[in-house]
């Protein structure tokens, strides 16, 4: 994997043949002051998190379980958007190494066909003043053949979706890449206003009618795309656009 690195994000690895969860052991390392950019890799893990409190289906040999330590020095209400930025980077190195033009389903999920390819969950420590760190864990579906029945109508994966098995190695050092630079956009501009368009062309909400359920209530509407922020933007009747918060609500297209 370190020959395949370019740059600073995952030239520092550290690999596990069998963990509990990589964003467990980032956090720890990150607590005892590892850099920005470390990157922690498992072959399987025996208790891989998901969002909300669910688990992620993580066995051996096929798929890339990976926890990246950043430490911007940006306000932790802004950190939520690097798992956006992390979503186009993961889009992107399957985009650059298979061809496969997946989608973004937003905020954070990548999908091909309707069906997950990827998940992310980010975790921060950080107090009102800034940030300590955040760890950006990231499961990509590589090469695995068949799904547990559970997950089956709702996961999918690279071989697939592509019929080609895909080089694990080269596809993290291909997300590395990509997410190093569109980190650096993010930081530089200290929000999404650079990232938009880009993020926009491959959403596949973009245009289509989805629910949203959230504090406010529940509703539907068209997803026009998100704003520099990474809100989702909902118009609900003609010239009525809400603004849709990550993280606090679940978005079905319908
Ligand atoms: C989701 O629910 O969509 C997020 C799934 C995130 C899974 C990855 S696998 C690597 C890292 N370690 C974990 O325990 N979870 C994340």
């Amino acid at each position: 994997i370190e020959s395949c690195i370019k740059g600073k994000f995952g030239r520092e690895v550290e690999y596990h043949e069998i963990i509990d969860s990589t964003n467990i052991r980032a956090k720890r390392l990150a607590e005892e002051g590892a850099s920005s950019g470390t990157l922690v890799l498992a072959d399987l893990q025996e208790a891989g998190r998901g969002r909300r409190g669910r688990t992620w289906v993580s066995p051996s040999g096929n798929n890339i379980f990976m926890s990246l330590i950043l430490r911007p020095d940006i306000l932790p209400s802004s950190a939520s958007m690097i798992t956006l930025v992390a979503a186009l980077a993961v889009y992107d190195g399957i985009k650059n190494l298979t061809g496969l033009a997946a989608g973004i389903k937003w905020p954070n999920d990548i999908v091909a066909n309707g069906k997950k390819l990827c998940g992310i969950l980010t975790e921060m420590s950080a107090e009102l003043e800034g940030i300590h760190y955040v760890v950006v864990g990231i499961g990509i579906n590589v090469n695995m053949e068949e799904f547990p029945e559970e997950v089956r109508q709702t996961a999918t994966s690279l071989f697939l979706e592509t019929g080609e098995k895909v080089g694990r190695s080269r596809l993290v050092a291909a997300v590395m890449e990509a997410f190093e630079q569109y980190y650096e956009e993010f930081i530089s501009q200290g929000d999404l206003s650079g990232l938009i368009s880009v993020y926009n062309k491959n959403m596949v909400n973009a245009g289509k009618e989805v629910r949203v359920l959230d504090r406010s209530g529940d509703y539907i509407g068209k997803a026009l795309g998100i704003n520099e922020k990474g809100e989702l933007l909902v118009e609900v009747e003609p010239g009525k656009v809400r603004r849709v918060i990550s993280g606090e609500v679940s978005v079905r297209g319908i």
